[in-house]
């Protein structure tokens, strides 16, 4: 029972009595505060939209009136403060929370909830000016200054004692406020700090990590190039160009900081907070500057930043980085900001077409999102950011953009209830590793060889056949998957390659495509030739890897295509072994080899892809895959450039259509279904180009 119940039956009690008691006259008064208090507390939708919202750059009296607008748009939430530090402790010590406090609560009286952003992205003056240490040292040794953000030292043990304070008196002030949803720590965490300290305890972390010298001299060779280390104060920071071990070790150093650093935050939020206020931080999509998945383990809640910047939405690439971000938690996340229209720091910062915002938005609730959020409502008068796109102007009036986020509000409020309790299910899986993608982008050994590139010439007709694909770390729990595609995972260790064999001894099917299982876990070579571990169950091997100036053509049973950037010479060195694909005339070398071979092994199949293959061969390989695997999309065919995007829940499915095509396209739905934006029943929907159709199994 809540405490409100509680207070209804025991005030009852002394009201049956026939008069109105002491008792019953407190009661009264209680009751009347916690219901006046469970009334404003905004009963928000499932799916929420929101803006990132900056109260302190405006004076108090403007608040209502933006507020106000937000509402009429069918905002639900803001986020705050993420940069607000010296409004918060303008001096050490002085906490000022109130001025934020008045700011949730103004939210609250117009329907919307509270993310509070920890501020420690922007640490003020005084701060960085008393305790120098806490700036960063950029590589080239120089430290940085106020007057931008991201100034700090992620690793300072000062900066990490001020900015877990500031953030305890946040959790003490906000932790148990209704209208408080949930915590953003920081803001998009990318800048390192190469000073002394920093460098001792990355040696620190080696030493943890090797235990001894001989063991990680050993596992680094570094007898190559006199690189021996005699003691551990010896071993440098290198950055892009170094050991592969070494560049490696420095990444998941990176990475573990960044956890600890969040971490010092969490605990504190943690511990004053109410468990149903989230805590989550923002992420950037495909950026690389530490470990995704060792980041979000401690968080409640993926989120990230998703910026087209130039050009237009591509739905491949950003659809990828939606499903990225859904594998860090492996549920729904939320889009923490997204442009309304234009950014300020593309080189050409273009604006989306007239209907593209409200296309991606719902783009990215198809994908998984359960929020999506405008950065930023109003662009402060002066600072950095004056030409980014916005929903109000400067005069505190709506852009054109407000009126497309006001229909996707609308939009929204019909939909919400049917997209409550959803969450996007897939037979196909794509696995990702940061250590592959590091180890790629140090030896590219093709300078057109990009790890993203790499995985998106898989994921986009595998996404277009299969209709739903997750993204998850070669570490995961594979058994759920009909089909396991891992582009480009050159960095597999022992207990990773044991997963991929599980899989297949037990009936899945593993595809691994170019440069795959080349590397152990400290970025070193396997002893065997690749797919190293898995070589034996493949029943063949790369002879050798050829980077290409020029396209070679490739021929089988999916067409005739070519293969650029990339051409593994591919062996069959089992009789049950069969050849897919073979390469045309090239350099003799690969003259007629095997470019493709897929293997029975135990319950499933393991098939290697050797070539980096063009996107209608592709094509043609995505659908020999999931037909082979027993995939079954939602859908049959949808026309291209129309994006199918199915979540389930326990009483039927919601799919989300969006059309990137130019043109109108029509979908025959493979059932009658209820089209939810404009309630009627259909058994097709017709999308003009970024149009979108809502449609539900559910009654
Ligand atoms: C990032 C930041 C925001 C803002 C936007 C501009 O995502 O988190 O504070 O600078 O970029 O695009």
């Amino acid at each position: 029972m809540t405490r409100i119940q509680n207070s209804v039956v025991s005030c009852r009690w002394s009201f049956v009595r026939g008069r109105v008691s002491r008792l019953a006259f407190l009661c009264m008064l209680a009751l009347g505060g916690w219901l006046t208090q469970a009334q404003t507390v905004p009963q928000v939708p499932a799916i929420l939209l929101g803006t990132a919202w900056y109260p302190e750059q405006w004076p108090v009296s403007r608040w209502d009136t933006d507020l106000t607008l937000m509402q009429q748009a069918g905002i639900h939430m803001v986020r705050v403060g993420e940069f607000a530090w010296s409004r918060m402790e303008p001096s050490e010590g002085q906490y000022d929370l109130d001025w934020l406090e008045r700011a949730v609560t103004a939210a609250a009286k117009h329907g919307i909830v509270t993310v509070i952003g920890t501020p420690s992205a922007a640490p003020p003056a005084w701060l960085t000016q008393k305790y120098p240490e806490t700036l960063r040292t950029k590589e080239d040794g120089r430290k940085e200054q106020h007057g931008n953000r991201q100034q700090f030292n992620f690793a300072n043990p000062k900066y990490r004692e001020l900015s877990r304070a500031m953030a305890e008196q946040l959790a003490k002030r906000f932790g148990h406020n209704p209208n408080v949803v949930g915590w953003q720590i920081d803001n998009e965490y990318a800048e390192v700090s190469f000073d002394p300290d920093t460098k001792a305890q990355f040696q620190q972390w080696l030493m943890n990590r090797y235990g001894t010298l001989d063991n990680l001299n050993t596992r680094w060779t570094t007898a190559y190039w006199s690189e021996t280390y005699f003691d551990w104060n010896q071993v440098p920071i290198q950055v892009g160009y170094g050991n592969p071990g070494l560049l490696l070790s420095w990444m998941r150093f990176v990475s573990d900081t960044w956890r600890s650093y969040q971490k010092n935050q969490l605990e504190v939020i943690r511990a004053n907070a109410d468990p149903k206020q989230f805590i989550t931080t923002n992420m950037m999509g495909w950026f690389n500057g530490y470990d995704h998945y060792t980041v979000s383990q401690d968080l409640d809640l993926a989120s990230w930043d998703d910026y087209v910047g130039k050009g237009h939405l591509d739905p491949v690439r950003n659809g990828a980085a939606h499903d990225l971000t859904r594998g860090f938690k492996g549920k729904n996340f939320w889009v923490m900001e997204t442009q309304p229209g234009g950014v300020n720091w593309a080189s050409i910062n273009n604006w989306l077409d007239k209907g593209e915002v409200r296309a991606m938005a719902w783009h990215d609730i198809g994908h998984g999102a359960d929020m999506v959020s405008y950065w930023q409502w109003r662009s402060a008068l002066n600072g950095q950011e004056q030409y980014h796109g916005t929903l109000i102007g400067p005069d505190g009036t709506p852009d054109p953009l407000y009126p497309e986020i006001v229909q996707i509000g609308q939009e929204l409020a019909k939909a919400s209830p049917v997209l409550a309790g959803t969450s996007v299910k897939s037979e196909v899986a794509i696995l990702h590793s940061y250590d592959s993608r590091w180890a790629i982008e140090w030896q590219k050994h093709n300078k057109n060889y990009d790890p993203v590139d790499e995985i998106l010439s898989y994921y986009g007709p595998l996404r277009k056949t299969a209709q739903s694909v997750d993204v998850v770390p070669p570490t995961a729990d594979l058994t759920k998957y009909k089909l396991v595609v891992a582009p480009g995972l050159n960095v597999a260790s022992e207990p990773i390659a044991q997963n991929l064999i599980r899989y297949v001894k037990n009936g899945g099917h593993l595809v691994l495509g170019q440069r795959s299982v080349m590397k152990d876990d400290d970025n070193g070579l396997w002893p065997q030739r690749q797919p190293g571990p898995l070589a034996d169950l493949l029943g063949g091997r790369v002879e050798q890897y050829y980077a290409l100036v020029d396209p070679v053509a490739v021929d089988g049973k999916w067409g005739a295509g070519e293969s650029s950037v990339w051409a593994e010479l591919l062996s069959a060195r089992k009789s049950d072994v069969e050849v897919l694909m073979r390469y045309g005339k090239s350099n003799g070398w690969l003259d007629g080899q095997p470019a493709v071979i897929t293997r029975k092994a135990g319950k499933g199949r393991i098939t290697y892809i050797g070539a980096w293959l063009d996107a209608k061969t592709m094509a043609n390989g995505a659908t020999w895959m999931t037909e082979v695997s027993g995939v079954k999309p939602a859908f049959g065919p949808v026309p291209d450039g129309v994006e199918l995007n199915p979540r389930y829940g326990g009483d039927g499915a919601v799919y989300v259509l969006v059309n990137f095509a130019t043109t109108p396209q029509t979908v025959k739905l493979p059932a009658t279904m209820g089209d939810v934006l404009n309630g009627a029943a259909v058994q097709s929907v017709t999308l003009a180009h970024y149009g979108v159709a809502v449609v539900t199994t559910k009654k």
